[in-house]
């Protein structure tokens, strides 16, 4: 396999080069990736130069359009389904809203719906309220201590009502990658439409949807290097079955009916540049015939390059027996981000001496609150989350795992002390 230039990635991203950022190495990837230089260059000059209202036919309007239809262009080319079946919104979480609003018109009362509680809140939460319409919603649920879903278990929800099947590609905390076209291919021959979250994943490697064989697929573009967008993709011929949610006399246009509160046309344009940082990196390592195979070669370098450093990172974690890690302790499972919860330390005071010692990491519950609840952890003392991408290096690792024993081979004594105080 082809192995990443990482002196070349990181040129390509301006934080490596911001000053204020030197020093600390960054493994809070999955809350949101830093932005390609491509996408911030777009997005300045589009401010600069074409921030005008698009598709008239003066230049800069003209112009400001066609960025906008490129970047749907580009990017369905990398997720290997048509431009039309790309749609951008302000985020995931405002996309799986309006998505359910717009699966009424497809609902009836009785119907069922499963929705798993290993998702972020966001393809979860938008879903269970349909309930207010009389929807039946069941629960696929994971198994309490490795957090992960039983393709078996999914048997005993599906019904002859089943209309809907909503989970993630991997949850952002657990970070499995769930088997998401064996199961979107059991779904289809019950005749249940999935809407898969790969909000998680996506940054790992943008997939070939048409591939998962998902109805809906959606992830955040500020997670995978881009503009703070949301994009879905909703496979040709179901989105006219859905409600109209934008104006209704633009019920006729695609590009509209899911984008109620219109598009952020600046950000929308510059989302091209993911698609070219990806070209570059393809170019830069030895390129090839373009389109779904150049998809291909993007995802396994990226990939290629995560899977050791996350590997060495779970070999860590795993000599700690004071340490729960959520979800498995394979690196080829799961996407690269793992959490764990510690008895003996905070996961705030984790993450801040994290900071001092000049590693950004993340504390919390991730709004994955239902799947730590399942998983006997208290969301509000939640976990802490180290997520890293193809930009992360074997020192920035190396550097986190010294950084972990050291604070926690100090709390460890502490807390024994205090321990023995106590009898
Ligand atoms: C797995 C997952 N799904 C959905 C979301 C929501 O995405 P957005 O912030 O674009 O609404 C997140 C955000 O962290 C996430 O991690």
């Amino acid at each position: 396999m082809q192995k990443l230039d990482l002196g070349f990635v990181r040129r390509q991203f301006p934080a490596f080069a911001e000053y204020t950022l030197a020093g600390q190495a960054f493994f809070e990837n999955a809350g949101g990736s830093y932005p390609c230089g491509a996408v911030v260059s777009r997005l300045g000059e589009y401010y600069r130069r074409l921030k005008v209202q698009p598709y008239y036919d003066f230049p800069a309007s003209s112009e400001a359009g066609e960025w906008m239809d490129a970047s749907r262009v580009r990017l369905a080319e990398y997720l290997g389904v048509t431009p039309p079946e790309v749609h951008f919104g302000p985020s995931t979480s405002q996309n799986t809203y309006v998505l359910a609003q717009a699966f009424r018109a497809l609902l009836n009362p009785g119907d069922e719906i499963i929705v798993t509680n290993q998702d972020h809140e966001a393809n979860t939460g938008a879903w269970r309220r349909l309930a207010a319409h009389g929807v039946t919603v069941r629960e696929w649920r994971v198994d309490p201590q490795s957090g992960m879903l039983a393709e078996s278990d999914l048997e005993g929800l599906l019904t002859e009502r089943t209309r809907l099947l909503t989970f993630p590609h991997a949850s952002n905390l657990v970070a499995h990658i769930n088997p998401v076209a064996r199961i979107t291919a059991r779904a289809r021959a019950a005749g249940v439409i999935t809407v898969v979250d790969g909000v998680a994943w996506a940054p790992h490697g943008l997939p070939d949807v048409r591939e998962l064989g998902a109805d809906i697929y959606l992830f955040s573009l500020y997670k995978t290097y881009g503009p703070h967008q949301g994009l879905m993709v909703v496979r040709a011929g179901l989105l006219e079955r859905l409600g109209n949610e934008g104006h209704y006399f633009n019920a006729g246009d695609p590009s509209k009916r899911l984008v109620p509160a219109g598009p952020d046309h600046a950000q929308v344009a510059a989302a091209r540049g993911i698609a070219e940082y990806f070209d570059a990196l393809d170019a830069h390592h030895g390129a090839g015939p373009g389109g779904s195979a150049r998809a291909t070669r993007v995802r396994n370098l990226v990939r290629g390059a995560e899977v050791p450093l996350l590997a060495t990172l779970l070999e860590y974690l795993g000599t700690r027996r004071d340490l729960r890690v959520l979800g498995p302790s394979v690196a080829e499972q799961r996407a690269a981000t793992v959490s764990f919860v510690t008895e003996t330390i905070e996961p705030l005071e984790m993450v801040r001496s994290l900071a001092r010692l000049g590693f950004m990491a993340g504390n919390g519950n991730f709004y994955a609150v239902r799947l730590l609840e399942a998983m006997n952890v208290n969301p509000d003392r939640g976990a802490v989350r180290l997520s890293l991408l193809h930009y992360n290096s074997s020192e920035e690792v190396n550097g986190v795992i010294e950084a972990l024993e050291q604070i926690l081979d100090t709390q460890t004594p502490a807390r024994r002390a205090r321990q023995g105080d106590a009898g």
